[in-house]
């Protein structure tokens, strides 16, 4: 099976490929790793073990896991797909997936871990809701569009190296952590308006550039030489913190049984979070306890003027809450970004006409070269009728947009189906 491919084994490169998407937990149905191991090909006892060391009983697995339904569907079809092509399975096949299955799934097991493989071995690890609404918001997951922009990022470097950047609805951060590990900004801003979102984003952004979290590009780590620490090594506040979250996570899927993205608007506009219900009870600690996330890691100091909080380690990167609906036009004005990042903002049409009018307020700003910033928009399009709203709104502010062309190399596996337009907006 083993042909050579530049210099490393074609079977490497497949099980990297097989890896990448396992940690990116892509829908079972659509990874491509059968086409090729499978076919015609026998997958002898090394062949099935290396596919075990590479995925779930990796060290970044122990670290940094997958949901556990998902690692299980994963050694389901990895099993069937042994039986349908005749292979012998191999002992530690069956011990992996029995070790899986008996595996107790928490009650509050809502959060799981997603590692995203970038070029040049650098991986970014998120964690994120197994959820795609949840708790109102569709913050806690990671979009199509923010895997898009990131990766015209990766092909545009210029557009944002040595640039001030602000990025609308950060969600859990991917885009904008790619963003700084690849094109090396001058200063790149997070923001969103969630509390949970806001303090998931905090631990999303330590985890990739605290040194001890290893998961950093200045120590260019890869699947095989990630070292292990406990999963969260945060103090005492930030676990009583993530299992409230995960808590209030579980009872939010519960009353809200169809999650999937047909709900995207009406979850959004409409949380239902019943009214004396534990899920409310918990949703009002935890608003009070996020007040300020600053408050529960050493590592952000925060501007007692801007509000904006900063990684103490890497002053690039800060953290703030902006809401576009009761936004502070100093505050704005004071940032002055020369870029303006988002993905995925906009699916609500409500909520469109004051995202354009902080736009509009940011693109309207001079910089200090005379120059005016410039915003790349990610959109997924679900519906014709919003991205015209968008646009339309656009025009009325006075704001050009133009399309861009879309990434060339496929990094992420994202459904391509789905139809993604990237804008150019600027003042006129
Ligand atoms: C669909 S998610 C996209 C998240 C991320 N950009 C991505 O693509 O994965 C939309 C994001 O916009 C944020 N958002 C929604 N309404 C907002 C508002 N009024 N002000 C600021 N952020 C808002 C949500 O909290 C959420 O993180």
């Amino acid at each position: 099976m083993a042909a050579s491919v530049s210099g490393s084994s074609l079977e490497d490169k497949l099980l990297e490929e097989t890896a990448t998407q396992f940690f990116e937990m892509v829908p079972i149905r659509r990874m491509k790793w059968g086409n090729y191991q499978f076919e015609g090909s026998e997958v002898g006892p090394d062949t099935q073990r290396k596919v075990l060391t590479a995925t779930v009983t990796s060290p970044l697995c122990e670290k940094y896991p997958p949901s556990l339904s998902y690692q299980r569907s994963f050694m389901k079809h990895f099993v069937h797909k042994l039986e349908t092509c005749d292979a012998e399975i191999c002992d530690e096949v069956y011990e992996a997936y029995t070790d899986i299955l008996s595996q107790k799934e928490e009650e509050d097991d809502t959060l799981c871990y997603k590692t995203y493989s970038l070029p040049y071995s650098k991986t970014v690890s998120l964690q994120e809701s197994v959820h795609l609404v949840a708790q109102g918001t569709t913050g806690l997951s990671t979009w199509q569009a923010a895997q898009h922009l990131a990766e015209w990022a990766i092909e545009n470097i210029d557009v944002f190296q040595n640039k001030k950047i602000l990025e609308l609805g950060s969600g859990l951060g991917l885009t904008g952590i790619v963003i700084c590990k690849h094109c090396l900004p001058a200063h790149f801003c997070f923001t969103d308006c969630h509390p949970q979102v806001l303090y998931l984003l905090s631990k999303n952004i330590e985890l990739n550039f605290i040194s001890n979290n290893q998961n950093n590009d200045t120590q260019n780590s890869t699947q095989k030489d990630i070292q292990l620490s406990p999963v969260n090594s945060n103090n005492h506040n930030d676990e009583k913190i993530m299992r409230k979250i995960r808590r209030q996570l579980s009872l939010s899927a519960d009353n809200n049984p169809s999650n999937d993205m047909t709900d995207i608007i009406e979850i959004c506009v409409s949380p239902t979070t019943p009214p004396g219900s534990e899920e409310e009870a918990i949703h009002k600690e935890l608003i009070n306890e996020l007040a300020d996330f600053e408050l529960h890691s050493k590592l952000w100091k925060k501007d007692s003027v801007t509000h904006v909080a900063t990684l103490k380690k890497c002053e690039k990167i800060s953290i703030a809450k902006l809401d576009w609906e009761s936004f502070d036009d100093n505050l704005l004005s004071s940032y002055c970004p020369e870029v303006i990042v988002a993905a995925d903002v906009v699916y609500d049409t409500t909520i469109i006409p004051s995202l354009v009018l902080v736009l509009k307020t940011l693109l309207s700003l001079t910089l200090e070269n005379g120059q005016k910033p410039v915003a790349y928009i990610a959109s997924t399009v679900r519906h014709e009728d919003t991205r015209d709203q968008f646009l339309f709104t656009l025009g009325v502010q006075e704001l050009h947009f133009e399309s861009m062309v879309p990434p060339s190399e496929y990094i992420f596996h994202y459904d391509r189906a789905v139809p993604i337009e990237l804008l150019k907006i600027t003042a006129m």
